[in-house]
């Protein structure tokens, strides 16, 4: 879907019309992909706009951001609040959110460290990552020809531009192939994540996901995902998966900002499970949309809403300290 082209962007602290958001062709981030981002997402819920794990997002931009070098004069809360007064000024319900930290325009040497570091605030409507009809039907996938990065090559848990060359490749092949999505595995062979989504398993009632040294981001809906799974009674592993588990898998399915919780219905044209969603992911997307669309109470404190009480000041109250991983 196009971008509508208006709006405002935040830009090193300025609120710009979409439209001036621009920069240098010469910038480093352009030529070396030298940028690390975040993206989140802010719901409409009965009590307001809420932006979901606002502060687990920036965090995690924070440490994408140090193994990167890259430092920039705002701290977690200021992180927030850049985020919360963009939504407000753009007078968005609901949107997803795209903050970038980038080398910007000095030199174009490959060394990063003399181009400044420049930050932006995106903010778009973006409906369901993989259609609406996905959540319920499930997506037909393959297993990419691409592996993720091997361990100490690109760092797979900084959200870094760079990465995403890698995700572009395995989400042009499933598109040529006629697939959704592509699974990639790592470089051992085991299953790592999608192009752009976390990925569960359900095989007799327990849930198991790719641990972080297969080379997969580590997700914040992942993490809530295990929050709620566990909550629900059931017990879920992070560990390493061999690729033909997901064959044999009762479920599959993917989690992510973006994909939100996906059902997958066949991989490699082989069927999962009984190919269509299953009831463990019927369950856990019923308890994750419940909490992202405020109809339930936010028992973990996940919810940071853009207006307090209607008084149009930023929001004060943050989360739990979440971790990631
Ligand atoms: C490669 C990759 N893995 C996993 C995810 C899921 O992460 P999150 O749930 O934090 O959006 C994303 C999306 O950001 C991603 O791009």
């Amino acid at each position: 879907m196009a971008f509508p082209g208006t709006g405002k962007i935040w830009m090193n602290g300025t609120l710009v019309d979409w439209k001036d958001a621009t920069i240098h062709v010469a910038s480093h981030v352009v030529h070396y992909g030298s940028g690390v981002f975040e993206g989140a997402r802010c719901y409409s819920t009965p009590k307001g706009s809420a932006c979901f794990r606002l502060d687990a997002h920036m965090r995690r931009l924070e440490e994408s951001a140090k193994i990167y070098r890259m430092t920039y004069p705002l701290d977690l809360v200021g992180w927030q609040n850049a985020v919360l007064d963009t939504i407000r000024a753009n007078r968005m319900a609901a949107c997803y959110i795209r903050p970038i930290l980038y080398r910007g325009y000095e030199t174009l040497g490959v060394n990063p460290l003399t181009c400044p570091v420049d930050a932006a605030i995106i903010l778009w409507e973006w409906g369901a990552y993989l259609g609406q009809e996905a959540l319920e039907q499930g997506v037909d996938v393959k297993v990419s020809s691409w592996s993720r990065m091997a361990p100490n090559t690109l760092p797979a848990m900084a959200k870094s531009s760079a990465n995403y060359a890698n995700s572009g490749l395995i989400k042009m092949e499933a598109l040529a192939d006629g697939y959704s999505e592509g699974i990639a595995l790592d470089v051992f062979g085991n299953v790592s994540e999608g192009s752009g989504q976390n990925l569960f398993m359900v095989r007799n009632q327990v849930l198991y996901t790719p641990a972080l040294a297969s080379s997969i981001l580590g997700g914040i809906t992942r993490d809530s995902i295990m929050t709620l799974a566990r909550d629900l009674g059931y017990t879920v592993t992070e560990t390493s998966l061999p690729r033909e588990s997901l064959y044999t898998a009762d479920e599959v399915f993917f989690v992510g900002t973006a994909a939100e919780v996906t059902p997958i219905r066949s991989i490699d044209k082989i069927t999962v499970g009984s190919g269509r969603r299953g009831p463990v992911t019927e369950r856990i997307q019923r308890a994750f949309f419940d909490v992202i669309n405020g109809q339930i109470p936010d028992r973990h404190g996940w919810l940071t809403y853009v207006h307090v009480d209607g008084d149009r000041e930023p929001a004060t109250r943050q989360a739990t300290p979440a971790n990631a991983r």
